[in-house]
């Protein structure tokens, strides 16, 4: 069978044996000389980290150069290689995980605990992130180092983890400031972290890749990137509100931001909001781990009805992306774009 015909599910095993040929280059990688344990610890770490989760960015990336196509049939090599850039943003994915489950002391992630959190690994998490992130320059170096474009990948990997890590430091340093006085939670400071930590990563760089294959020019897709910001600021607005009102076992993971003090799209609206005595509560209770002051805020943004101002800024941004989307002039672009919009919109996990 041709593999652009394969339905979504015959992509998604194709997607899984590509990572267990990557996962067997990086075990077998002989600028390392592996004894018998570091193998093992390697095989563990990257089973219980890399593909446990929704795969929808690295799935992202054979969709879209499909759609970039426009129906012409892809070669067995052309899956592969979308495969493969579709693992390096996976990867991406872990490395930035486990530490941000470090740093946001969290309990489980995917439905399962932390890395971190096993007893047999600890603080060993820290290198495992770097090692993450080390498996990428290789696993694009052994695929792709003969392509025109490889210089441009690498480099487009560099800037997308120096934006998001960047992002993360914002979101950790902004907490600081939070802490001595919650007023600095404002729109304009959430957009900024939140453009940073997850939008870059999570939906321009699958799209990025995809053009660098079709051999584009991202230069000339400044208007797409735009539009792609836009949609991972959507995508973390769901995140924040998922954190408070999600249910566990459908994400994977238990929320921490109010006891993180996080500068949460939630604590943002509910000081829009709030008058001066509930601004007084939030401030009293917010960032506090005791299950009580927890409670009181949660009561405050159901007073504040929270829950219906996110469901009326869902339906907003859903209709401004679509406009934007369809004021493209590239047909493929806008499916590319409203194929990735149709994957998060009310999305429960
Ligand atoms: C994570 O942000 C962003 C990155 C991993 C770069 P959050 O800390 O808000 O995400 P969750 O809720 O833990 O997944
Ligand atoms: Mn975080
Ligand atoms: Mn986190």
């Amino acid at each position: 069978m041709a593999a652009t015909n394969g339905k979504s599910s015959d992509l998604r095993s194709k997607f899984l044996d590509v990572y267990a040929q990557l996962k067997s280059e990086l075990l077998q990688d002989p600028a390392f000389d592996f004894t018998e344990d570091s193998r093992q610890w390697i095989d563990r770490m990257l089973e219980y980290n890399v593909p446990g989760g929704k795969l929808n960015r690295g799935l992202s990336v054979i969709d879209s150069y499909k759609l970039l196509k426009q129906g012409k049939e892809l070669s067995e090599d052309e899956v592969f290689l979308a495969c493969v850039l579709g693992w390096g943003i996976e990867w991406l994915q872990a490395y930035f995980l486990v530490l941000d489950d470090i740093m946001d002391n969290s309990h489980t992630r995917r439905g399962q605990p932390c890395w971190f959190r096993l007893p047999k690994v600890g603080m060993i998490a820290a290198n495992d992130g770097i090692l993450l992130r080390n498996h990428i320059p290789r696993m694009l170096k052994k695929h792709f180092r003969e392509k025109p474009y490889y210089v441009d990948l690498v480099d487009l990997f560099n800037e997308v983890e120096f934006q998001t890590a960047s992002g993360q430091m914002l979101d950790l340093i902004t907490t600081h400031e939070g802490e001595k006085d919650l007023s600095k939670y404002t729109l304009p400071v959430y957009r900024r972290i939140v453009q940073y930590k997850t939008a870059y990563y999570s939906f321009y760089l699958p799209v990025a890749c995809a053009l660098l294959m079709s051999g584009e020019n991202l230069d000339d897709f400044i208007d797409v990137k735009n539009i792609l910001i836009e949609m991972g600021t959507y995508f973390q607005v769901q995140d924040d509100y998922l954190d408070c009102y999600g249910n566990p076992e459908v994400i994977g993971k238990i929320g921490t931001d109010i006891e993180d003090f996080k500068c949460s799209w939630l604590v943002v609206k509910a000081l829009e909001c709030a008058d001066e005595n509930k601004k007084k509560l939030l401030s009293e209770n917010y960032g506090k781990v005791d299950p009580a002051h927890v409670a009181i805020v949660k009561g405050l943004y159901k007073d504040l009805d929270l829950q219906t101002v996110f469901e009326e800024y869902e339906r907003k941004s859903y209709e401004e992306l679509i406009s934007s989307i369809e004021a493209q002039p590239n047909k493929s672009v806008q499916e590319v774009l409203k194929s990735f919009l149709g994957k998060i919109y009310k999305r429960q996990k």
